[in-house]
């Protein structure tokens, strides 16, 4: 029963991973909830233009590389592929429908509420949604983030010359040459999946090294791999303008730490310097709440806000600007409010990079820990060593294990591996579980399998891997 004086227990504003994952499980835990979505579908960013249409394109493009690439070949099967991208695209877009569907599905099922329009606040307790003005004795702001945009360049999807990761997903025609500016994530995944489609694709980042967060040695690593499949890295180089005629653009370049310009001619340009928070028309003034200097909302751990009655998750608030984090901190609100412990240990949260190899990390980069003034012992195995993956023909990466030199407690995992992705999770889980590098060098693990090279990574930090 909701509290009379109000329409709603909760209200949610956004129903990305954060939103509709903090819907449900109110709902589950017996409060009233509506959730307030602009969007003509639910999901987020992640379902409709992120994670999921990202990894349909990465997916099927893989398919292509192994076909076109010489994979298959070598393998044995002996195929002449044949692009045919609008089918290509259709699987994305039915993958985003049906994932989409499912989570409108999940709200009837759970008796939420979906408002459908913008909301900004009135005040703490209310909410105008469009034309509607509801009350909820708790608003939980879960409006995510959206691309940062490069000063005096001028992104149009439709146009398809300029574009933004939106843009980047749905390019009716393979560019012959792609321009990606920053070496993050998103340049990465979608850059992949146009060079394997046959695009000359040449990524310009700003520092000296891609995938700014990752540890050192992965930083590195993937920089070779990149290369070796034929992306042009520009490192530690600025793009200082953009200019567009017709179907074609001129990019100027120049170096980050100063020097002379010079110009690169694309077909396509994708711009993926970053994202940042939604919080403008959401009326924080009529709350008087502030955001930080990077624009984000700051909350306690319990993900309350500086104004009474009012949370916030996901990637509005400050931390890495992933799915599962959001998801996890929407069940986390929802059971705060319901009067729970909702909690998230933001030292364990995994990253992944969907490229092939996959790219993935948690805990503590070698770099953070010195820093932080930990002693550390760190073990290294090669997937060319471990038997699956050399079978497999993906010999590229390693497992990198850090741990506490003194207490022998892991701080960080890192990896490259076909399946790092997967692999991921059980370094998560050890670390949640405060494992040490022995714990995992002594779990049983199946042979074979990629998962034998975090075994022996483990191993390596005491000096005693069996397989190198
Ligand atoms: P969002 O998903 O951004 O959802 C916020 C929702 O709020 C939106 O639907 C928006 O329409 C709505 N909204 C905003 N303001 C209002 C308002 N005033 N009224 C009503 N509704 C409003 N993360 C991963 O973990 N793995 C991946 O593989 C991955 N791939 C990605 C690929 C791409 C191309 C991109 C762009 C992102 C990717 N991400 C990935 C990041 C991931 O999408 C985000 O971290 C995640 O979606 C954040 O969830 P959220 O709920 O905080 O916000
Ligand atoms: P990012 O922060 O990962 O990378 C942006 C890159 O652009 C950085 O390396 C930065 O140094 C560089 N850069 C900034 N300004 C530049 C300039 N003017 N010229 C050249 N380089 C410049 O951001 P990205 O890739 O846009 O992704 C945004 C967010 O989306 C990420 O933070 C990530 O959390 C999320 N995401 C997650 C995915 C996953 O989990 N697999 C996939 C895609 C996105």
């Amino acid at each position: 029963m909701a509290d009379q004086t109000y329409d709603y227990d909760v209200l949610i504003i956004g129903a990305g991973p954060g939103g509709y994952v903090a819907a449900i499980r109110a709902a589950q835990l017996g409060l009233k909830t509506a959730c307030a979505e602009s969007r003509e579908t639910l999901g987020g960013t992640c379902l409709n233009v992120g994670c999921i249409p990202s990894k349909a394109m990465l997916h099927a493009s893989e398919y292509f590389e192994a076909a076109a690439g010489g994979m298959m070949a070598k393998l044995g099967i002996k195929v002449s592929p044949e692009l045919d991208l609008d089918t290509m695209h259709g699987q994305r877009r039915d993958a985003v429908k049906q994932l989409t569907g499912g989570v409108e599905f999940l709200f009837k099922k759970n008796k939420v509420t979906w408002l459908k329009d913008r909301a900004s606040f009135v005040d703490a307790h209310t909410v105008k949604v469009g034309g509607e003005t509801v009350t909820a004795k708790n608003v939980v702001i879960a409006t995510g983030s959206s691309v940062t945009p490069l000063p005096g360049v001028e992104v149009d999807n439709a146009k398809g010359v300029v574009v933004d990761s939106t843009g980047a997903l749905e390019l009716p025609a393979v560019p012959k040459k792609m321009v990606v500016i920053g070496g993050g994530v998103i340049g990465l995944e979608l850059g992949s999946v146009w060079r394997r489609l046959g695009a000359e694709v040449i990524v310009v980042e700003y520092l000296d090294q891609l995938l700014p967060g990752m540890d050192g040695d992965v930083r590195k690593e993937a920089a070779k791999i990149f290369k070796k499949q034929g992306m042009e890295l520009k490192l530690g180089t600025k793009v200082t303008g953009v200019s567009v005629k017709g179907k074609k653009a001129t990019l100027t370049l120049e170096p980050a730490a100063g020097g002379d310009a010079e110009t690169l001619e694309a077909d396509c340009v994708l711009v993926s310097i970053g994202r940042r928070p939604n919080t403008e028309g959401l009326g924080l003034e009529n709350i008087g709440l502030e955001t930080n200097q990077r624009g984000q909302i700051e909350t306690g751990e319990d993900f309350r806000t500086a104004v009474d009655g009012v949370w916030a998750i996901g990637d509005v608030i400050p931390g890495p600007m992933l799915a599962h984090k959001a998801e996890d901190e929407g069940i986390a609100v929802a059971e705060n409010i319901a009067g729970q412990t909702g909690i998230v240990n933001h030292n364990v949260i995994p990253s992944v990079v969907y490229t092939m190899p996959e790219i993935a990390g948690v805990g503590l980069t070698e770099e953070a820990a010195k820093e932080k003034g930990y002693a550390i012992k760190a073990g290294k195995f090669p997937m060319l060593a471990n038997s699956r993956a050399k079978t497999n023909h993906e010999p590229d990466g390693f497992v990198k294990v850090i741990a506490d030199a003194n207490t022998d407690r892991v701080l960080g995992v890192w990896m490259i591996a076909s399946v790092a992705g997967t692999m991921i999770a059980q370094a998560a889980q050890a670390m949640e579980f405060g494992a040490t590098s022995e714990d995992i060098a002594y779990t049983c693990h199946a042979h074979p399998t990629h998962a034998e090279a975090l075994k022996e990574a483990a191993m390596a930090v005491q000096g005693k891997p069996i397989h190198i």
